[in-house]
């Protein structure tokens, strides 16, 4: 059920859960204070409860309030990325976060959305934990289709149109001083690394040693089974009749393309990445011959990582 902005408010206030739009992906949302809601979110997602929650919030001072203190570096990435699709881990007054949001870690993630319909939400109600507004494992909703899609029509969501990103936060950690990236996202090595003045590396051992344990689940999995490749399309060596790729690419003999953007457009290429992933299923697709010779750096790094998890190959 599509709800305004206004209801949204007063659902959330009364400890419910409510789908709302953010500038990454919808997110499925519940007041920090009310375990109940919180609870539900992960039932109605089918989320494990070792898959800690991002804590979001509609001014940059709560960060103060929950974390027992506030790393170097916080101020200079806050400024330049908030509002916006950065999110940061913290170490927490851990009386303060109920455990279960955060998975019994000491520590808890952070972001404020600049979508505006989340902000002012966010200024009316907050802290909210959301997590992506889908089924576990599957790719998450970009669109208030998708989350109708998931979670039934009558599930309510303020509709805040399509996500200006389509692929969710880029989430930092910090290790012994320095910024580590936890989780690739929309915002890129090199924007961060004009701020902190490094690049942060990729937290290296995370199939290892992870951050916490939901970063070992599938994510952003279709039914479809991809098939990820760098050579020239060839129908008769892959037996795959059905492609993605790019639009300003050829793939002669291939029955059926689907079609990720212009590789020469690499944001348009996140923005409907999930809903092309969405799209397989939809159109009963067992099997697709992914095009997968795209460049490494800025956010093609983050789709090729979205696709390989998708592919089930990380
Ligand atoms: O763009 C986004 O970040 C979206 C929108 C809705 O804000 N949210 C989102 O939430 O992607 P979710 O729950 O789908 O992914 C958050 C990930 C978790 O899978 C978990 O791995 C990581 O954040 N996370 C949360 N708290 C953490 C913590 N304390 N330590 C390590 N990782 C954490
Ligand atoms: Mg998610």
């Amino acid at each position: 059920m599509r709800v305004s902005k206004e209801a949204a408010i007063r659902l959330l206030q009364g400890g419910e859960v409510v789908a709302i739009p953010t500038e990454t992906v919808y997110g499925l949302a519940a007041h920090l204070s009310c375990e109940s809601a919180i609870r539900k979110i992960f039932q109605l997602k089918g989320r494990p409860f070792s898959n800690p929650l991002i804590l979001h919030v509609g001014y940059r001072e709560e960060c103060a309030q929950y974390a027992s203190h506030l790393p170097s570096g916080f101020s200079d990435l806050t400024e330049a990325f908030w509002p916006g699709p950065l999110t940061l881990i913290l170490p927490i007054k851990e009386e303060l976060v109920p455990p279960i949001a955060r998975a019994g870690l000491p520590t808890c993630a952070f972001r404020q959305p600049k979508h505006p319909i989340a902000l002012e939400i966010l200024k009316k109600v907050s802290p909210l934990v959301a997590p992506s507004a889908n089924l576990s494992g599957i790719p998450s909703a970009t669109r208030v289709e998708h989350v109708e899609q998931d979670f039934g029509s009558h599930f309510p969501v303020v509709d805040g149109g399509a996500c200006e990103h389509g692929v969710e936060s880029t989430i930092l950690a910090q290790k012994e001083g320095m910024w580590q990236i936890a989780r690739l996202g929309a915002i890129t090595a090199s924007d961060l690394s004009s701020v902190l003045g490094y690049t942060p590396e990729l937290f290296a051992s995370v199939m290892v040693t992870p951050l916490c344990p939901g970063q070992l689940f599938t994510h952003y999995s279709p039914k479809a089974h991809l098939i990820l490749s760098t050579r020239e399309y060839d129908k008769c060596a892959h037996r795959c009749p059905t492609v993605l790729g790019f639009t300003d690419k050829k793939y002669p003999g291939a029955q059926k393309c689907f079609f990720l953007g212009a590789q020469h457009d690499p944001d348009s290429v996140a923005y409907t990445l999930y809903e092309t992933l969405r799209l397989l299923d939809e159109e009963k697709v067992q099997r697709v011959w992914v095009d997968f010779s795209m460049p490494t750096e800025g956010i093609w790094q983050t789709i090729r990582e979205r696709l390989t998890r998708a592919a089930g190959c990380a």
